[in-house]
């Protein structure tokens, strides 16, 4: 019966989305789109930039003979880290106005060059439709849900298309507008989409039967046998009478809604592929017109953070929203991405920086877990721009080059976001938050960023800035008392449990409230 209700609205929305032909696209007119391996791709890189040899990443097999360092004594190789207010001509910066003016632009031109690449100043428009609204209840709590598509104008480079997939939640009995988290996720899809009600139920059934009979002219017969018979039944979630679920089972999700925030998933997929084969398609490839990168051009990372924008744009024109209080959040490789961000996007209010590791929260210059030479090798090189493999380097036209030459680290991408609110979120290796992350040098970094956010009048942990001599904090500990935050939970690799704090730690310094109408 399921499966009927399913082939049946599948049969509906092909129907009703159907697109009249795309007219033929002549290729001939266009650059040819390169189809790389990402070994291909990542090998044309090191030939662009005079790289002979890479040095391999660390085994995350701790029994491997080459297995990731996690030796403490000799994870600081090079511990003195780029001082975040001394200007690149050794000027101490004292004043906001100076880090405004002179300090961050530097360093927002260092990570831009040499870690996550520049996003090119051609980027075609994005327009975005609500392809459907709908009315359903999410443990009990009635919202509404826009599915949103973003569309990139590709007029320039038909050969590829870049349709931004991405859904709003909103509480319904919240006076708005909302504050809203985006969140970085899997392609959407409807929470518990609304079902006809009995009458139309009845309606679709006749006419349904009426269709098959059509079809089929034997089945009258059948349908006739079994008068009461409906082909089609409601797929109804629990609505609006379902008993509430105990509060240590709610989702992330649920307790924002709970809170009076809405949400929002967006699927970086559908901005850009998360490997090395794909950029010569997603937007990179698309304003590359299906050419490989040069050294500076973006990589995942930034194209996904691109995309985020995009989506606080759409956020902005909805009056559901309240768009001065928008965040970004996102785990893993995607706890990197909302990290870069919120560092390069001042429009995001705050971020939930969930398990970031390397190229996210951690020093890039730590040896422990994860080596940027991880990073520089075939599978992850996507994310970053392509100078960053020059630091996995071991044989090349400018010699060998490691961590420590890097003139930024990841203390300094936490610091862009300064005074804006930062949420640095773990968990714990005993329950797979595994040690390959590197929470500790997360911590170093999020310790030395904290004097930029004092600078601008914000607070940070609450500790000194010394980052070589301040002690990570045992799991469960709340440093939440200011804009800059940390939080290592008692769970593995989520952030899931950090929302009881983040969620009220987040509302207090938006100066939310949530208040019914
Ligand atoms: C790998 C990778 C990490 C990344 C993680 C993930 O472990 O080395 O950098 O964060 O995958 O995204 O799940």
């Amino acid at each position: 019966m399921k499966k009927l209700a399913l082939l049946f609205t599948l049969a509906i929305t092909t129907a009703a989305i159907a697109q009249p032909p795309k007219p033929r696209i002549d290729s001939s007119k266009y650059p040819r789109l390169t189809n790389f391996t990402a070994q291909q791709d990542h090998e044309n890189m090191m030939k662009q930039l005079g790289i002979k040899k890479l040095r391999p990443g660390p085994s995350g097999n701790e029994n491997a003979p080459n297995h990731a360092n996690y030796d403490e004594s000799v994870a600081n190789p090079c511990p003195q880290l780029p001082d975040v207010l001394t200007t690149k001509d050794g000027k101490k910066v004292t004043t906001a106005d100076a880090w405004w003016k002179q300090r961050r632009p530097e360093i927002v031109e260092e990570f831009e060059k040499e870690v996550y690449g520049r996003v090119p100043k051609n980027v075609p428009k994005v327009t975005w439709t609500v392809k459907v609204t709908d009315r359903e209840f999410i443990n009990r709590i009635p919202v509404i849900v826009k599915m949103l598509v973003g569309r990139v104008d590709n007029s320039s480079y038909p050969l590829i298309d870049v349709n931004i997939n991405m859904m709003l939640v909103v509480p319904a009995n919240v006076k708005g507008p909302v504050p809203v988290l985006m969140m970085f996720g899997g392609r959407p899809s409807f929470p518990a989409p609304a079902q006809p009600q009995a009458a139309d139920l009845e309606k679709i059934n006749a006419a349904f039967k009426d269709l098959m009979i059509k079809n089929d002219p034997s089945l009258k017969e059948i349908f006739e046998r079994y008068p009461a018979y409906s082909p089609i039944t409601s797929a109804a979630g629990p609505g609006f009478f379902a008993p509430p679920k105990p509060e240590d089972q709610l989702t992330p999700q649920e307790r924002l809604l709970a809170a009076g925030w809405g949400y929002v998933t967006i699927d970086p997929s559908s901005i850009q592929a998360d490997n090395g084969a794909g950029l010569t398609r997603g937007i990179i490839g698309l304003v590359n017109k299906g050419q490989p990168r040069k050294p500076e051009d973006w990589g995942s990372l930034r194209a996904w953070a691109w995309g985020a924008a995009r989506g606080l744009d759409y956020l902005e024109t909805d009056t559901l929203v309240d768009a001065k209080k928008v965040g970004i959040e996102g785990v893993s490789r995607y706890g990197k991405a909302a990290l870069v961000t919120l560092a390069f996007e001042p429009r995001f209010a705050v971020g939930l920086i969930g398990s970031s590791g390397k190229g996210g929260a951690t020093l890039h210059r730590r040896v422990f877990g994860e080596a940027v030479e991880s990073l520089t090798g075939s599978g992850e090189y996507h994310w970053m721009a392509g100078n960053y493999l020059k630091y996995g380097t071991e044989e090349s036209s400018f010699g060998r080059k490691t961590g420590c030459d890097l003139s930024v680290d990841s203390h300094e991408l936490i610091a862009l976001a300064a005074p804006r609110l930062a949420f640095i979120s773990y968990g714990i290796p005993e329950k797979g938050d595994a040690k390959w992350l590197d929470q500790k040098g997360s911590y170093m970094a999020t310790i030395a960023a904290g004097s930029v956010y004092k600078l601008l009048g914000a607070k940070d942990l609450g500790v000194s800035n010394d980052y070589m001599k301040e002690e990570m904090p045992p799991m469960l500990t709340d440093m939440l008392n200011g804009e800059l935050a940390w939080r290592q939970h008692d769970g593995g690799h989520t952030d899931a449990p950090n929302y009881k704090s983040f969620i009220p730690w987040a509302s207090q310094f938006l100066k939310y409230e949530r208040r019914t109408p």
